[in-house]
């Protein structure tokens, strides 16, 4: 396996103990021998032939990016909007032949679509020295990362509230999630540096990985300025951290204006200031295109590279054909190409802002008023972190019990509001389901996040007729819980007496 790079500083320490064991799979290394000179005969893997393979071609027919605003067109224009063919055939000419997409490859992915993604990342990006893995999308790539590097007692650090579903995921591989505390600039580097320069080795080994959401993070909407991207990358540097830059909202920033060119305005990511080889990009497909495409990439050194490949190698193999031949002849010379992909994403930002500022207004107007609840625009994402004044309940209660840690009754409230939405026929997303699980026992100065859980995240990336429906049974909701009566509804438990 290769070793890192002579440019970039070996951190092959903070391999876990799992990567270190995993022997590459013998058999892929004779199928890349195959493929060291041109015309070798095989007699060694049995790879299905590809006269037997029932395909022909396959077309794909997509957006035009002719139109100066291309997703304005394809939305608004309906059946008649102007549409363009992807057609890969079974020998080709075509960027990607079916007859080369369909057969084994690497962990890696298709060279092909790797280099056609190696491409677009050089674009936005510019990195020094990385390579690209294919993967399953964000989902796939994260957990990857999290067993490419956690042994069971390691600290790693997260947005304190963050996508549950991947933190979650780390838990049964005894990875201990240390929260970050975050605000509308993400992550705060005071508090990073705070955790890190006053660790107690008592507590068990320091923490040696980031995992965060740099852009519209999920789900406090969030985005880190480029300002502290600097200060944590050069904390990353003094504390020897990797991090993991998960980053499926980078082209939906909309702090830029919707008509300028994303490659010169979108903020710069860890990936692009990293020289060391400590940062582990992850971007998908599935918020720009659609997210039944499971498909994604990872970039990084050569060095994690080679041990994604080998675990990708042995477990689930290398993408579908399928998106690959897609997004390789999109990005290819008869698809859309790198300039038509960024019409694109600029077409996507600048209708997901339009959204965005939609439901704003719609929020100033039915929620705002009620003085119960407070929403600030992200600058990134699709979604909204909805405050909730929890504190102007009949029944809030404060330094009342000192279980856990918990000083007020903030999360009984919360669940009995996200009831009463239930009840109104709206579904919203409680703060509660975004806490890293963690050790109560080191609890943040702050206090408990049970008392920090008074917020929903509600997404803009629907219709604007559910944006009206949902909002107005959201003010609703909230006017009918606050205007309690003091005495209707407690009930022995609320009763906060130690
Ligand atoms: C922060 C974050 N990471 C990862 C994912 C999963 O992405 P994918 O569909 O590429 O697996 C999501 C999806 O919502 C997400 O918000």
């Amino acid at each position: 396996m290769s070793s890192p790079s002579s440019s970039q500083v070996d951190l092959s320490h903070h391999l876990s103990a799992e990567a270190k064991l995993r022997r590459p799979n013998p058999m892929k290394e004779i199928w890349r021998l195959a493929r060291r000179k041109p015309n070798m005969v095989s007699l060694a893997n049995g790879d299905p032939h590809s006269s037997l393979y029932p395909i022909k071609s396959m077309q794909f027919e997509v957006a035009s990016v002719d139109e100066k605003d291309p997703v304005a067109s394809w939305r608004t224009a309906g059946p008649s909007a102007r549409s363009q063919r992807l057609i890969s055939t079974r020998d080709g000419p075509c960027a990607l032949p079916v007859k080369t997409a369909m057969q084994y490859t690497t962990g890696a992915g298709l060279p092909e679509t790797q280099c056609a993604l190696t491409e677009l990342t050089k674009f936005y990006h510019n990195p020094l020295d990385h390579t690209v893995t294919l993967t399953l999308g964000n989902a796939d790539a994260v957990i990857k990362c999290f067993r490419l590097l956690g042994n069971p007692g390691d600290h790693f650090l997260a947005d304190e509230f963050t996508f549950s579903a991947l933190a979650n995921a780390a838990l049964p591989q005894g990875i201990k999630w240390v929260p970050v505390r975050i605000d509308d600039g993400g992550l705060i580097p005071e508090e990073l540096e705070r955790i890190l320069s006053t660790w107690d080795e008592a507590r068990g080994p320091k923490p040696h990985v980031l995992y965060t959401v740099p852009c519209g993070q999920n789900p406090t909407g969030s985005t880190l300025t480029v300002e502290r991207r600097k200060r944590i990358y050069a904390l990353a540097q003094r504390h020897d951290l990797i991090i993991i830059e998960d980053d499926p909202y980078y082209f939906l920033q909309y702090s830029a204006p919707a008509s300028a060119a994303p490659a010169r305005t979108l903020a710069p990511s860890f990936l692009s200031l990293d020289v060391d080889g400590r940062v582990l990009r992850v971007d998908s497909f599935s918020k720009i295109i659609a997210p039944g495409m499971r498909l994604g990439w990872v970039t990084s050194s050569a060095f994690f590279h080679a041990h994604l490949v080998s675990y990708t190698d042995s477990s689930t193999q290398h993408p579908h054909a399928f998106g690959q031949v897609f997004v390789t002849e999109l990005l290819g010379p008869a698809g859309w190409t790198l300039p038509g992909f960024d019409a694109w994403v600029c077409g996507l930002r600048g209708e997901y802002q339009r959204r965005r500022d939609y439901f704003l207004a719609l929020f100033a107007r039915t929620v705002a008023p009620t003085g119960l609840a407070e929403a600030r625009a992200p600058a990134a994402g699709m979604f909204v972190w909805v405050r909730i004044h929890v504190e102007r309940h009949v029944r809030f209660r404060r330094e009342r019990a000192i279980g856990r840690g918990r000083r007020t009754n903030c999360k009984q409230l919360m669940e009995e509001l996200f009831e009463h939405c239930l009840d109104g026929g709206l579904v919203v997303m409680p703060g509660s389901v975004f806490v890293l699980s963690t050790d109560p026992e080191y609890d943040s100065p702050e206090g408990s996040i049970e008392d920090r859980m008074n917020y929903f995240r509600l997404t803009f990336a629907g219709t604007e007729e559910a944006m009206e429906q949902g909002l107005t049974i959201f003010g609703d909701a909230l006017q009918e819980f606050f205007a309690e009566p003091a005495s209707r509804l407690i009930k022995s438990e609320d009763v906060f007496d130690s």
